[in-house]
C-alpha cells in the first residue's frame, strides 16, 4: 500500500439518512430528497473508486422502512431499480462487484431481479465491492453472522468455545 492510499480506510459504510429533511429544508417533496440521495450515491461510488477504497457499504433501506406509506416504499424500490440499471455500466467500468445483504426475499420481484442480474454480471470484478444493505436490521445481521460462524464450526475451522462477542462482531 502506498503512503497515499494508506491515508484512506479500506472500508467505508454509510447509513443513508436525512433525504426527507434535506427536501423539507428546500421546500421540496420527500421524493425529490430520495432522488438527490440516489444521486449522492453515484458520487460517493465514484469518489471511493478514485481514492482506492475497496469496500463501500450503503445501509439504504431498513426493516423499519417497510412501515412507510406504500407510495413512498414503491418510489424507493423504483429508485433502487433505476440506480442499478443506470449504474451497471459504471460498476463494470470501475471493476466493482455488487453485493447485497438483508432480507432480500422481501424486495419486490422487479427490484430483486435487477439486483440479481447486476450481481451476477459484476461478480468477476475485483477492484472494489459495493454492498447494498436492503431490508436490513440488527436481527438480520446477527442471523447472518451466526450462520457464517456455524459454517466455520461445521468446517472444523472454529470451536464453539472460540465464539466470543469480538469474534461475532468480526463476521
Ligand atoms: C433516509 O432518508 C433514506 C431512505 C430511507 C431511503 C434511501 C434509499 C434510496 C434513495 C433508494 C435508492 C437506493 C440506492 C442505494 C441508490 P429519510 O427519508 O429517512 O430522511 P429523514 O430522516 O430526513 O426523514
Amino acid at each position: 500500500m502506498s503512503a497515499e492510499t494508506a491515508k484512506f480506510p479500506r472500508h467505508v459504510a454509510i447509513i443513508m439518512d436525512g433525504n426527507g429533511r434535506w427536501a423539507q429544508d428546500r421546500g421540496l417533496p420527500r421524493s425529490q430528497g430520495h432522488r438527490a440521495g440516489a444521486e449522492s450515491v453515484r458520487r460517493v461510488v465514484e469518489c471511493c473508486n478514485d481514492q482506492g477504497i475497496e469496500y463501500l457499504t450503503l445501509y439504504a433501506f431498513s426493516t423499519e422502512n417497510w412501515r412507510r406509506p406504500p407510495g413512498e416504499v414503491r418510489a424507493l424500490m423504483g429508485l433502487l431499480r433505476d440506480f442499478l440499471v443506470q449504474r451497471r455500466e459504471d460498476l463494470m467500468k470501475y471493476e466493482i462487484r455488487l453485493n447485497a445483504i438483508g432480507e432480500l426475499s422481501k424486495l419486490p420481484a422487479y427490484a430483486r431481479k435487477t439486483l440479481e442480474d447486476v450481481r451476477r454480471e459484476t461478480a468477476p470484478n475485483t477492484k472494489g465491492t459495493l454492498t447494498l444493505a436492503l431490508s436490513y436490521g440488527s436481527r438480520t445481521e446477527i442471523v447472518r453472522a451466526a450462520k457464517a460462524l456455524a459454517a466455520k464450526v461445521l468446517a472444523g475451522e472454529l470451536t464453539p468455545e472460540e465464539i466470543t462477542e469480538e469474534r461475532l462482531a468480526r463476521e
